[in-house]
């Protein structure tokens, strides 16, 4: 057993980090332990390019903001839940400016760019590599607080110890497999906060780094959270198309800047699809390459910014130009080739405005909650917004609640006694292949009950082999995401089959309307049955 910490914050991107750092703040002599899987910088964050969403500029208003995110989110946003966070963007990018986040500007102002769907330019942003900025400057600031950080350590499972009637109690801390011993150790918290971003890995094709395998939604799940919506997998229109290219995005900033998507015969397509043309919301464009590849037979897209002047390129997408120079594409005289990839989990662990979930002392903030405010489809650059306003609304929930949360004791250790070694990682690597694959080929942009079906069948014998290996082997960083991403993969399927029509970014072919007689609602599915913990 490990030492009792006050609050334990699963997830270093800006949403976890933002939250410690805030907690500090309110409670500066509060026991803060923050978790990551991998690195301590390693995560969605780090490779967010475009910037943050919010209302900077004298000539754009909080009102618009809000119907911007409201029409991307084709009618299933939380209007409250949109207000309040667009309202809270000023202060939430002032306090990243007092950290030291060093965004771009143009002469006394803040440069702002734009990104689909908004109808005015409000992305502020550090160059073509916001994350960067963002993901370090807190990384640093937390390693300079008096915060624990437990890199390299995976949460397995949440504990929630049962009481009298068999029901469970409150979250009273986690099990983590400490990757530098290979053993699973027994974490009390008094608060948890589950902040481990999305589960986009879930598709063979993806923009996101490799830890995004959904862990907390999956982990939330297992311990008796409501999950909600999760049929809108978002896939970002452009992510660079190369064969050693991995997971490289494109940023939707190139479209604001004036970027073209073109056919390879070099005509332009988006305004046959939307009067918006490269600037319509994601979920159309995405569709839009989608359905011009298939008709084509082509394996790619082309974006062109090449028409901009190219110290104009070199000044506005460094990174970019780099990275496509590294693979002999010279972004200021030629198109990139492109495809669309999965980037964005919309739904999550249905969560309120201060981050709480269906568990006491259980938060969940960031990629991995479903607060409300992206509906059906997010509109870009408010996830970074939503992480650092979600971030110090739950701080101050949790520092005002915190002398209210019992200490654990006495929880339950993790068992090992009747498990070994395995013999067949061969299983691992196979089901998570198969996964990723059916996902992509019958879960994707575009869908149909036919292959839902498929998927769902896929699924149920994975699940087997999945539980049968789980019961009689050690645990390994790969079985432990192999067993979220199947999670996640069911709750997608299942969500996905539940909505009789297309909204936002889902779409089928045997629905392909939008409801219009029922009113819009959310999908909320229900745990049945909870966890399966290996506990004495
Ligand atoms: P993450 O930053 O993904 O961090 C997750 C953390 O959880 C990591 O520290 C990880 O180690 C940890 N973790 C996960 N599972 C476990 C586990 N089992 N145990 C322990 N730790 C765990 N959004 C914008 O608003 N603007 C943009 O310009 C933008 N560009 C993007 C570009 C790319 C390429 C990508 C992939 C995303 C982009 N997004 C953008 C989306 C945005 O970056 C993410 O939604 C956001 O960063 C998520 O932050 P987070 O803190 O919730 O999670
Ligand atoms: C991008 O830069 O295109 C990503 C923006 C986002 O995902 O919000």
């Amino acid at each position: 057993m490990s030492e009792t910490y006050d609050v334990l914050v699963v997830g270093s991107g800006a949403a976890g980090l933002a939250l410690a750092l805030k907690i500090l703040e309110l409670r500066p002599g509060a026991k803060v332990a923050v978790m990551a899987k991998n690195g301590l910088t390693e995560g969605n964050t780090m490779y967010a390019q475009g910037g943050i969403a919010a209302v900077l500029d004298d000539a754009d208003t909080i009102e618009s903001h809000i119907t911007d995110t409201q029409i991307a989110g084709a009618g299933l946003c939380d209007h409250a839940m949109v207000k309040l966070v667009v309202e809270s963007g000023r202060d939430a990018i002032q306090w990243l400016i007092g950290k030291g986040v060093d965004f771009d500007r143009e002469g006394e102002d803040y440069h702002l760019t734009r990104e689909g769907g908004h109808s005015h330019r409000r992305i502020i942003h550090s160059v073509d590599a916001t994350g960067r900025a963002v993901q370090t400057t807190l990384a640093d600031a937390i390693r300079a607080s008096s915060a624990i950080v437990l890199d390299h350590h995976i949460a397995v499972d949440l504990i929630r110890p049962k009481m009298a009637l068999d029901r469970k109690g409150p979250c009273q801390g986690i099990y983590a497999l400490d990757r530098n011993t290979g053993r699973v150790m027994t974490i009390p918290a008094r608060m948890v906060v589950l902040a481990t971003g999305g589960a986009s890995r879930v598709y063979l094709y993806s923009s996101n780094p490799d830890g995004s395998t959904g862990d907390g939604i999956a982990m939330a799940w297992r311990a008796g959270c409501r999950v909600a919506n999760m049929e809108f997998s978002q896939f970002h229109p452009t992510c660079l198309y190369h064969p050693r290219a991995k997971s490289f995005l494109i940023s939707e900033a190139v479209r604001g800047e004036g970027g073209r998507l073109l056919r390879p015969d070099g005509t332009r397509f988006m305004d046959e699809y939307d009067s918006r043309g490269e600037l319509a919301p994601r979920d159309i464009v995405a569709r839009a390459i989608d359905d011009v590849m298939k008709r084509l037979g082509c394996d790619c897209v082309y974006l062109d910014i090449s028409h901009r002047p190219a110290d104009f390129i070199a000044a506005h997408f460094p990174t970019i130009q780099s990275t496509c120079q590294q693979f002999g594409i010279d972004i200021t005289k030629e198109p990139i080739p492109v495809v669309p990839a999965a980037h964005f989990t919309c739904g999550g662990v249905l969560s309120d405005k201060n981050g709480r979930t269906d568990v006491t002392n259980l938060y969940a903030i960031g990629e991995v909650a479903c607060t409300g405010l992206h509906g059906a489809n997010r509109l870009a650059s408010n996830s970074l917004l939503e992480c650092l306003v979600l971030g110090a609304r739950a701080a101050q929930d949790i520092a005002a609640n915190l002398d209210d949360a019992a200490m654990p004791r006495s929880l339950p250790h993790w068992d090992e006694s009747w498990v070994t070694d395995s013999d067949e990682e061969v299983v691992v690597s196979h089901n998570w292949d198969e996964i990723r694959r059916f996902m992509w080929d019958y879960v994707g942009i575009v869908r149909s009950t036919k292959r839902l079906e498929r998927a769902k069948h896929r699924l149920k014998l994975i699940f087997n082999e999945i539980h049968e290996y789980y019961g009689s082997f050690r645990v390994t960083g790969d079985l432990l995401e192999l067993r979220n991403i199947a999670t996640v993969a069911d709750l997608i399927v299942r969500s996905a089959l539940y909505r009789k029509e297309s909204r936002g970014l889902h779409y089928t072919i045997d629905f392909p309307e939008l409801d219009l007689i029922a009113p819009p609602q959310s999908t909320v599915l229900v745990p049945k049955n909870f966890s399966d913990h290996r506990v004495l």
